[in-house]
């Protein structure tokens, strides 16, 4: 019954994603809406008209956003009602200089949809270093996904989790909970997506499918590291009352959230923002109790040292990653201008670093030397 109306909501999605596409065909379409040009090369797109087109009294306009960094050879086109049905309308477009800009339209006709004819522009310095980023993009994925694995391995070979942190697990869990709510949100539901791009026209879908992989993943692998919490010996370790009133304090948060949304007040989107900021602040604090714990502790026994590893060569080959692409697409505004995605990768490094030093250099002799995972 319930697999039942899944199915059917699925399809019904399905048949609306076809009749919308039936409503553009008889309208202005475009032939691509992402253009990679090289700088100084030059691309050709075109605006096309559906099979069942027929003629609007109109014109359409092209504008360019960001002027400095790609030119068109026209301005629009100044009569719609000549068009014939599959007619295409070349526009050359030059890379001036390197960046991103959308070029859009607007017509003076409202049978127009011209939402859905546009251009995103990137215009790149060099094209190798293309392939690089999305290869190191790759190897950070794989290793911030492995990252949870030590650890459960280390408590499995140990049959206990004595130093591993009980505040760090909980923070951990609920945060990557909440980001996969924001992922899956974004990417299965349909008035979701449908908001974002209302608020965000030609904005990128934010969500990718390895995102989704990546949290819930992240979700089973931690829930895994807290089942063994019960099932090993864990001395008097408990989760704290400081982490309790924390996650209290954003479980009554998002519980109003919910509440605003679920009355109009706020839209869901609004929401699901609200769970990346709690997130976001759960990344900010969750290895604080770890880290104080080893010192407490002097020792890093029971705390995977490879879960560190694997999380810092992921870190540091983000913000290369980002570094890279702000060279060649001369956009280091998106470093230094958001503080929150290079910032937070500089944040976790920093903590990872700590944790190196606690485990090689301050409390070394401590260690117990019988596991492979804490060496
Ligand atoms: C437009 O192209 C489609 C197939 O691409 C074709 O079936 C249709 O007959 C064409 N229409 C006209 C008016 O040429
Ligand atoms: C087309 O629009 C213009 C003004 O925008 C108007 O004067 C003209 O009558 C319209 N023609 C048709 C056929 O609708
Ligand atoms: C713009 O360039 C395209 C492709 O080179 C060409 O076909 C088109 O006629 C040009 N448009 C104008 C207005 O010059
Ligand atoms: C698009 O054109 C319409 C009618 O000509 C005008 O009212 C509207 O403000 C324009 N929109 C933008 C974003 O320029």
């Amino acid at each position: 019954m319930k697999m039942n109306s899944k199915i059917t909501s699925l399809f019904s999605c399905v048949v609306i994603v076809l009749v919308r596409k039936c409503i553009c065909d008889s309208s202005l379409l475009v032939n691509t809406h992402d253009v990679t040009i090289k700088l100084k090369d030059v691309a050709v797109v075109s605006i096309i008209t559906g099979p069942s087109y027929t003629p609007i009294n109109g014109s359409l306009s092209i504008t360019v956003q960001h002027s400095d960094i790609a030119k068109v050879n026209s301005t629009g086109i100044t009569d719609l009602s000549i068009l014939e049905p599959n007619q295409s309308t070349p526009i050359e477009i030059t890379a001036s200089s390197p960046g991103k800009t959308d070029i859009y339209t607007n017509s003076t006709s409202s049978l127009v949809n011209v939402n859905d004819i546009y251009f995103k522009v990137t215009v790149y310095r060099v094209q190798w270093l293309i392939k690089f980023s999305t290869a190191i993009g790759w190897i950070y994925f794989v290793a911030w996904s492995v990252s949870f694995y030590p650890q459960a391995y280390s408590n499995w070979k140990r049959k206990s989790v004595i130093g591993l942190n009980f505040d760090f697990l909980h923070l951990n869990i609920v945060g990557f909970v909440l980001y996969s709510i924001f992922n899956l949100g974004l990417y299965f539901i349909p008035e979701l997506r449908e908001e974002y791009t209302n608020r965000y026209p030609r904005g990128l879908n934010p969500v990718q499918v390895n995102d989704i992989f990546f949290a819930v993943h992240a979700v089973i692998l931690t829930l895994v590291t807290i089942a063994q919490c019960y099932i090993y010996e864990k001395g008097d370790q408990r989760v704290s009352t400081t982490a309790k009133v924390i996650l209290g304090i954003f479980g009554l948060f998002l519980t109003i959230s919910i509440f605003l949304a679920g009355f109009k007040v706020i839209h869901w989107l609004d929401f699901l923002y609200y769970c990346s900021y709690v997130k976001l602040t759960i990344t900010l604090i969750k290895y604080i109790p770890q880290a104080y714990m080893n010192y407490k502790r002097k020792s890093t026994d029971g705390w995977s040292i490879g879960n560190i590893l694997l999380d810092f060569t992921g870190g540091i080959l983000s913000m290369l990653q980002m570094i890279l692409n702000a060279y060649n697409y001369d956009d280091w505004q998106s470093i230094f201008g958001d503080p929150t995605k290079f910032g937070l990768g500089l944040f976790s490094v920093a903590f990872d670093i700590l944790f190196i030093l606690q485990h090689y250099v301050f409390y070394r002799h401590r260690s117990d030397s019988q596991y492979v995972f804490q060496q």
